[in-house]
């Protein structure tokens, strides 16, 4: 286990937003005013600190995370943007919108931010504090609500920092957010546009610029995410195209191997090929790795992939939650 950070709160000055920056690029932890509520940040093309990020907010599994741009010419290096996309970005970006769309192959950020999906919430936040870190910073930053999970969106420093205090590094103080309440999803994807949260853009300006009645996802009973499943539009999780079997203790012939651990399973040398979550066992390295992973191995071609056994503390209660998902059965 590594220490705890020790959380240091620093009022927003330019010395502030070149520490964010300084802290993100060593992989750091950083909570920052967005307009809409605090957020927490990390570089999103750094996967280890990416899986700090889910560790610290004490999250049971790998929700997708947004995205933070400084301009539509960033975002475009990241996803595909259809008309309705165009229109909605040039017309409230900066701003509390997100937009959900088709993840470009040759995006920069990682996997386990997109929870292995091939779409990515992306959002250019209209805060001047948010605004001067991405620049400074100069890459995006993947940013969920600065909260431990299960708790509500926090509107000021001090909120940060009652849930996060010791889990994160720093906290740029820049006085409660103006609008209170997170962005609005949207996602544009096969050229139709479907509101997937409610939040600080209201619907009717969005669909004044659309010109036609937004669609809405309906979130289905029991979920505990807070944006809905689009039926043939949104994945809710990544599905490989090879079967899964998990909790293997032994390779049989012709399937691939997710190992964990230092100890290879039974049979091993069968395996057509073979990625190591962790050799270590470390459970932040297999979190940063899973998704890539998985990628890899499906598109090796393996029918099955064998996974063995993560244990369910820490971060592998939310790596066992996206394995289940992973190798659950469908049409
Ligand atoms: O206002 C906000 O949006 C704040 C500030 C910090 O920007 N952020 C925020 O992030 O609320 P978070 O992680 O608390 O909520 C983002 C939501 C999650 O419910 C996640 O499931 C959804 O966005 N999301 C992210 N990527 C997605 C994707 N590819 N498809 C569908 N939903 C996605
Ligand atoms: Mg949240």
């Amino acid at each position: 286990m590594t220490a705890e950070p020790t959380t240091r709160v620093i009022s927003a000055n330019a010395n502030a937003i070149a520490q964010a920056a300084h802290c993100l690029a060593a992989g750091g932890l950083v909570a920052f005013p967005t307009e809409t509520v605090y957020g927490l940040g990390a570089d999103a093309t750094d996967a280890t600190a990416i899986a700090r990020l889910y560790a610290a907010k004490g999250r049971p599994a790998f929700n997708p995370l947004i995205a933070h741009v400084a301009d539509s010419t960033a975002a475009r290096a990241l996803a595909v943007f259809d008309a309705a996309a165009e229109r909605l970005a040039a017309a409230f970006w900066p701003g509390p919108l997100t937009l959900v769309l088709r993840k470009r192959s040759d995006c920069p950020v990682a996997e386990l931010a997109t929870a292995g999906l091939d779409t990515i919430a992306v959002r250019a936040p209209d805060h001047p504090i948010a605004r001067e870190i991405l620049r400074a910073f100069g890459k995006p930053i993947v940013a969920p609500s600065a909260n431990r999970s299960g708790h509500v969106s926090p509107t000021t420093a001090a909120h940060v920092l009652a849930d996060l205090r010791g889990r994160i590094d720093l906290i740029v103080d820049g006085g409660p957010t103006p609008v209170g309440v997170e962005s609005t999803i949207v996602a544009c994807l096969e050229g139709r546009a479907l509101l997937l949260r409610p939040g600080g853009l209201p619907r009717a300006d969005i669909e004044r610029v659309l010109g036609s009645p937004l669609a809405v996802a309906p979130i289905p009973p029991g979920s505990e995410a807070d944006v809905p499943l689009a039926p043939g539009m949104l994945a809710s999780h990544y599905a490989p195209k090879a079967r899964l079997r998990l909790d293997a203790a032994n390779v049989q012939a012709g399937e691939a191997l997710l190992a964990f651990g230092p100890m290879p399973p039974a049979n091993a040398e069968r395996a057509t090929r073979v990625l190591n979550l962790s050799t270590g066992g470390d459970l932040v390295e297999a979190a940063a790795n899973l998704f890539s992973h998985l990628r890899a191995l499906d598109g090796a071609g393996a029918a099955v992939i064998a996974v063995m056994p993560v244990p369910h503390e820490g971060l592998g209660e939310a790596i066992n939650d996206r394995l289940a998902r992973a190798a659950a059965p469908r049409d």
